[in-house]
């Protein structure tokens, strides 16, 4: 399938590694030009580099940009081009305690989570209504609704950008832009192997056996029972920043492997 995505430019927060890194190669893949995201010069630099190398000839450059500094935030906007494509992928999260959860751990997961995403959609939307074209995704996630109680600051950014998703695309009917959110489950990223085998060595088991406790004990609603690869939440991020995907608009999609329940 051709997704129609040549000559598109994209550009990804937060995407050194993960799933952003896995998106920015299957866009590349695809024919767009990428430009990357991390939070310092030589983790972009790298993370390009093996883009390069992994799909030759590609279009793809970074900036840097760490996304709790509004500052940064207000550069980063003078420096970009027109994109096409604006992939909202930047997240952190800390497992903490409600009640250990100070003003400043909020804050953080506030300004990273949400208003990176509302800073580059307050800067593009208009550029991409003009256009009369684009594509705006927010990656949220599965905790947007299925709440831990360890995640309690982290799951109300991921449901704050429903809200802005589904408000922003009230402002694109009649035209070729669509704003969509994506809710990926658990993902194995290199950051959650990383946290299996601590976990594996430290109980002297498996990543394999700790994955499994984690689905029969904790993530129970999943259907999937294991984590997504990065590339199967890629490849959709990927499809609905195409051409192909015009007739979704507004919509919050699933990637969660059935966890978060429901009929729609
Ligand atoms: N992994 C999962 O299980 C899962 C599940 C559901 C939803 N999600 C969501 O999916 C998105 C991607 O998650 P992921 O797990 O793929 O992420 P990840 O592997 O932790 O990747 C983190 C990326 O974000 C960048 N980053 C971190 N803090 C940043 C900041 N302040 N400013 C700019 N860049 C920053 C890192 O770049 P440098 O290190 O180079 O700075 C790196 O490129 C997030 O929104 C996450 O909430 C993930």
């Amino acid at each position: 399938m051709d997704l129609k995505l040549k000559g598109k430019t994209a550009f990804i927060t937060g995407s050194t590694s993960g799933i952003g890194f896995a998106s920015a190669k299957l866009l590349l893949q695809e024919g767009a030009n990428v430009i990357l995201n991390g939070r310092n010069e030589k983790g972009v630099s790298e993370a390009v580099d093996k883009l390069k190398a992994s799909v030759p000839g590609s279009m793809v450059k970074g900036i840097a940009t760490d996304f709790s500094k509004q500052t940064e935030v207000e550069f980063l906007l003078e420096q970009l081009p027109l994109v096409d494509i604006l992939i909202n992928n930047v997240g952190i999260f800390s497992s903490q305690s409600f009640f250990e959860t100070t003003d400043e751990d909020w804050h953080q997961q506030i300004e990273v989570n949400v208003m990176s995403g509302v800073r580059l959609s307050r800067h593009f939307l208009p550029k991409m209504l003009e256009a009369n074209w684009g594509r705006i995704l927010f990656i949220s996630s599965e905790c947007a609704t299925l709440v831990p109680t360890d995640l309690i600051a982290y799951s109300t950014t991921k449901a704050a950008l429903l809200a802005i998703s589904r408000g922003l695309s009230h402002m694109t009917s009649g035209t070729g832009v669509t704003v969509n959110t994506i809710i990926p489950g658990s993902t194995l990223t290199e950051g959650a192997k990383r946290f299996l085998d601590g976990v594996a060595a430290k109980e002297n088991k498996t990543r394999g056996e700790v994955e499994h406790e984690f689905f029969s004990k904790v993530r129970t609603s999943s259907l999937l029972e294991r984590f997504a690869s990065v590339e199967e939440i890629a490849n959709t991020i990927t499809y609905y920043a195409s051409p192909l995907s015009a007739a979704t608009n507004g919509a919050a999609i699933k990637l969660d492997g059935g966890s978060m329940g429901g009929i729609i």
